[in-house]
């Protein structure tokens, strides 16, 4: 049957899963709903690889911090899954709070030290605690054989990649290429909370990155360079960024020089309300 199918507890989206037969194969892609063609993205990659694709939507408490956005965070189900109609079929999960956390905030908190507090980690302390966990309950639930991610979020997919490493889940982490509006602005659920000035100045985030990214492919590779670059276009708009860092991909570790493996080019600002974030791949 070509239909959007619900599930809002654990136990239905268990039981179904259950019943699938082995030689299924299932993708799962995790969101916070307040989709737009970012997460649309996700999910047609999905369908190319799996027979039975899982979106979850939820806004998960334990990654927001005490000052954050969770409660006006923007939840439109009607609105989403009007928008994941042309993807039938699906599955999407969407389970309340206290389905997820029905003793209150969880007790176990996965965190990996090296990863969680560096790039947004210094400003977001907990955060990614609160993402590997919630992506290992979901692991847990869901049981997919693929699971797929932005490279929009790359501090997350290398986490992900890590945890799945570290963890031993029988699962493939795939990440996915950034979905941008014409003039180059990642798109991202926060975006609305930006006025159309503020997204003009917005744009300037990718520019920034896509200076020190041309710069890279003309032979620069030393970060000072390439970050100072960068830097400079966003003081051009008055843009203060919170970080600008040249860090290894699959690590996370910073880099003084860009040698022989891919290396991420990553910022994030303040405009307005929102934090945003961006980045770029360099690869040698
Ligand atoms: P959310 O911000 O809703 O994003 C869900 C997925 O969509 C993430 O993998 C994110 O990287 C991806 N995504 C967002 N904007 C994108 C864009 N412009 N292009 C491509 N992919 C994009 O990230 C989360 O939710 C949460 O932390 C979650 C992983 C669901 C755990 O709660």
């Amino acid at each position: 049957m070509s239909t959007i199918i619900c599930f809002d507890t654990l136990n239905a989206m268990k039981l179904y899963r259950e019943g699938l037969l082995p030689e299924k194969t299932i993708a799962l892609v995790p969101t916070m709903g307040s989709l737009h063609r970012g997460h649309l993205s996700l999910v047609e990659h999905a369908k190319s690889l799996a027979s039975v694709v899982i979106v979850s939507i939820f806004v998960n408490p334990l990654q927001f911090g005490p000052q954050e956005d969770f409660d006006k965070y923007p939840r439109s189900l009607e609105q989403d899954l009007a928008l994941l109609e042309p993807y039938r079929p699906l599955i999407v999960f969407t389970p309340s709070v206290d389905e997820m956390y029905p003793q209150g905030p969880s007790r176990t908190v996965i965190t990996l030290p090296s990863m969680t507090r560096v790039m947004c980690g210094l400003a977001r302390p907990g955060h990614f605690d609160g993402v590997a966990t919630v992506v290992a309950k979901l692991f847990n639930i869901v049981r997919p054989h693929v699971a797929l991610f932005g490279q929009k979020d790359a501090q997350q997919l290398a986490i992900i990649k890590q945890l799945v490493e570290d963890l031993n889940f029988p699962i493939e982490v795939v990440g996915v290429p950034t979905v941008r509006e014409s003039a180059g602005l990642a798109l991202s659920s926060r975006n609305r909370y930006l006025t159309s000035h503020e997204k003009d100045r917005a744009v300037f985030l990718y520019r920034g990155l896509s200076v020190g990214r041309a710069l890279f492919e003309q032979g620069e590779r030393r970060s000072s360079v390439l970050t100072n670059e960068v830097a400079k276009v966003l003081q051009g708009q008055g843009i203060v960024p919170e970080y600008i860092a040249l860090v290894d991909q699959r690590t996370l570790e910073p880099l003084d020089v860009l040698r022989s493996s891919p290396a991420i080019l990553a910022v994030a600002a303040r405009i307005g309300q929102a934090r945003l974030i961006d980045n770029v791949v360099l690869s040698p």
